[in-house]
């Protein structure tokens, strides 16, 4: 491994979202946090250095996105994800979260029932509610410590909801689940049967841990191309949340060109061009980053699984399948979830996401990030397991 994953990086800029308010967030300033899904790692150096020669050109213009762009992501998607995409396919977006609000915005109309997953990554219920949708949920539930999903629940709402969008996570934050094959294919042909347009928010899709694989959804079968936009970036594979590039990866030539207006409505065409610079670098020489950060991160949750059996054996965990997120259950503390939060922050001094937040089947649940250098990650797995010890 030659890259520096042990480093402890000092990140307490005021401006940072995961260091910065630890006050108001937490209560305090020692609380250690391990929370908002960014990692405590440095970056790619090829990418940095892609960066530094963007300030050395002295002059930060206008930029359109390069040729040599649309063919680090063709080739990335390809050899990846066997995601074959043509240049006209992808569209860039100021983020992934961005781009789901402009799609519920442009193919479904208020009051319309938009479906998720209950748990999910909060913003997806965020975006429907605060385009005033109805946000109609299925709740996983779990089988061996895992994520499943329901689907005579789904297609029941479905119909009797008449569901014009369903947002998929895929990995699926925050369980940590890379749906199957045979999953995807049963929730797409729900969709395609009940004419549902479909997101697959495929951003953690390189963050999957062996002997697991990730399946992009519209690779399954080409007739989910009609009706599915996929959204990806190397935000989060190469921890580059702040270069604010994400893609939407749109087949449909109908569905392309609605989304296209949608953009031009809010001058969407030219972005960031830190955005585009970091994004080509890291698709074209990130490689050999990212095999060593899935080294790092897979011996991260070894180490959090031991101390979990061993120190918390009362506590029911789901091991992730990919992502950097570990999902564990607190109900065995006996509090209320806002008690919960409270709990870690003040007496465990751990910042942690709180599971209720990403819906009502989160409720008694923490969710933990592992993107951190193993010292913390052992500090933290102290805090948590102090945070378990005390009465209430
Ligand atoms: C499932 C999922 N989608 C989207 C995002 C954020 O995407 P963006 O920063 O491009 O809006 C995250 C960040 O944690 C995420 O977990």
């Amino acid at each position: 491994m030659n890259h520096h994953f042990d480093e402890v990086i000092d990140r307490k800029n005021p401006f940072s979202v995961k260091w910065g308010s630890l006050e108001k967030l937490f209560g305090s300033e020692d609380v250690l946090p391990m929370w908002v899904a960014d990692m405590d790692f440095e970056n790619p150096e090829p990418v940095l250095a892609a960066l530094r020669k963007i300030l050395d050109n002295h002059v930060l213009g206008y930029m359109m996105p390069p040729d040599s762009l649309y063919e680090a992501i063709i080739h990335w998607q390809k050899e990846r994800h066997q995601m074959i995409l043509a240049k006209e396919d992808i569209l860039f977006s100021p983020g992934v979260v961005p781009s789901i609000g402009l799609i519920i915005q442009t193919f479904t109309q208020v009051n319309d029932a938009v479906m998720i997953h209950d748990p999910v990554y909060t913003p997806f219920s965020n975006m429907i509610e605060l385009n005033q949708r109805k946000c109609i949920s299925s709740t996983l539930t779990i089988q061996d410590n895992q994520f499943k999903m329901d689907f005579a629940d789904i297609e029941k709402k479905m119909v009797d909801q008449q569901v014009k969008l369903f947002i998929l996570c895929n990995p699926q934050n925050p369980g940590g689940r890379v749906w199957s094959k045979k999953e995807l294919t049963q929730l797409a042909e729900l969709c395609k049967k009940h004419g549902v347009l479909m997101i697959s928010d495929e951003i953690h899709g390189d963050l999957v841990f062996q002997p697991e694989s990730f399946t992009s959804l519209v690779t399954l079968d080409s007739s989910y191309q009609d009706f599915v936009l996929t959204l990806s970036a190397a935000t989060k594979t190469f921890n580059l949340a702040g270069i604010k590039l994400s893609m939407v990866f749109v087949q449909n030539p109908k569905l392309r060109d609605q989304f296209i207006q949608a953009q031009n409505k809010i001058e969407q065409s030219a972005l960031n061009t830190f955005g585009y610079v970091g994004t080509e670098a890291a698709f074209s020489e990130g490689g050999p980053w990212l095999s060593d950060l899935m080294q790092y991160l897979s011996a991260n949750l070894e180490l959090i699984c031991t101390f979990f059996d061993k120190e918390l054996p009362q506590v029911r965990y789901m091991k992730p399948e990919g992502t950097y997120l570990f999902w564990f259950d607190c109900s065995t503390l006996g509090m209320t979830d806002a008690e919960l939060a409270d709990h870690f922050a003040k007496v465990g001094k751990i910042g942690l996401n709180a599971g209720a937040a990403y819906g009502p089947a989160g409720s008694n649940y923490m969710r933990l990030n592992f993107a951190a250098p193993q010292s913390l990650i052992e500090e933290g797995l102290k805090r948590i397991k102090y945070a378990f010890e005390q009465p209430h």
